[in-house]
């Protein structure tokens, strides 16, 4: 953070031939991307420090709508399913917002030609006794959100490695962090991920987290 911070306070100061503001302008790009870097190893890798707040879902994910769309060029549509009522979880909103949108991006990744990313907000209970989505999760009350793309999906022998730290098919672009901070995130929130995909046809992905009494 200092070194973005003094390479701003240079800028700022004026002075400055056009070269040294661009080559500024690039100390302050990396400087970013490693702030960026630290932040997804940190995530899963450590208890990071988490926020938490009484946090409705649904009131989250409709804000977040904006922002998400204009990470999507005009050929990926994003439909957005939500229920009518409050979804309320104990959450990190900066945190479940990275998360989401490190999602949003692998989808928008997947999907080169346009496509579709469907974002969709759910309730479950989980019955004691009853059979759960995943077989980790405990019975009780669960917020469930479900991001689906009909990119290219992804192939059976990499599905297993994809929550890897460093676990990429776009090397050199893709640093393989993006889905390891997802996991990393969703775990200290008490939460499950899972996953299918098909080749050519898709990839869903789902996100549980443990709903507070509303
Ligand atoms: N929605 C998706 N559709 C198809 N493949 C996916 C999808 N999401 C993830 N993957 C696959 O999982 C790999 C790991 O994803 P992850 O987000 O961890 O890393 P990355 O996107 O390659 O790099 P980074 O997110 O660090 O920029 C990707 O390289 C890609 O092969
Ligand atoms: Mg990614």
């Amino acid at each position: 953070a200092g070194i973005i911070l003094y390479a701003d306070l240079i800028l700022r100061g004026g002075n400055l031939s056009a070269k040294d503001r661009e080559r500024l302008a690039v100390i302050q790009e990396q400087g970013q991307r490693a702030a960026d870097l630290t932040q997804k190893i940190l995530d899963f890798a450590t208890e990071s420090m988490l926020r938490r707040q009484n946090l409705d879902v649904n009131d989250f994910l409709r804000d977040m709508q904006m922002q998400l769309a204009h990470t999507l060029p005009e050929n990926i549509h994003l439909h957005l399913t939500c229920p009518a009522d409050e979804v309320i979880t104990f959450a990190d909103p900066d945190r479940l917002r990275q998360a989401i949108i490190n999602l949003t991006l692998n989808a928008r990744e997947a999907m080169p030609q346009g496509g579709n990313l469907h974002i969709a907000l759910q309730r479950l209970h989980v019955a004691d006794g009853a059979d759960a989505p995943l077989p980790e999760m405990s019975a009780g009350e669960w917020a469930v959100i479900t991001i689906a793309d009909n990119g290219v999906g992804i192939a059976p022998e990499a599905l297993p490695h994809i929550f890897e730290p460093f676990f990429t098919t776009r090397a050199p672009l893709g640093s393989g962090l993006g889905l390891a901070q997802v996991y990393g995130i969703v775990k200290q929130h008490g939460g499950f991920v899972d996953v299918s995909s098909e080749l050519g046809k898709g990839t869903t992905f789902w996100l549980y987290l443990p709903r507070v009494a509303e």
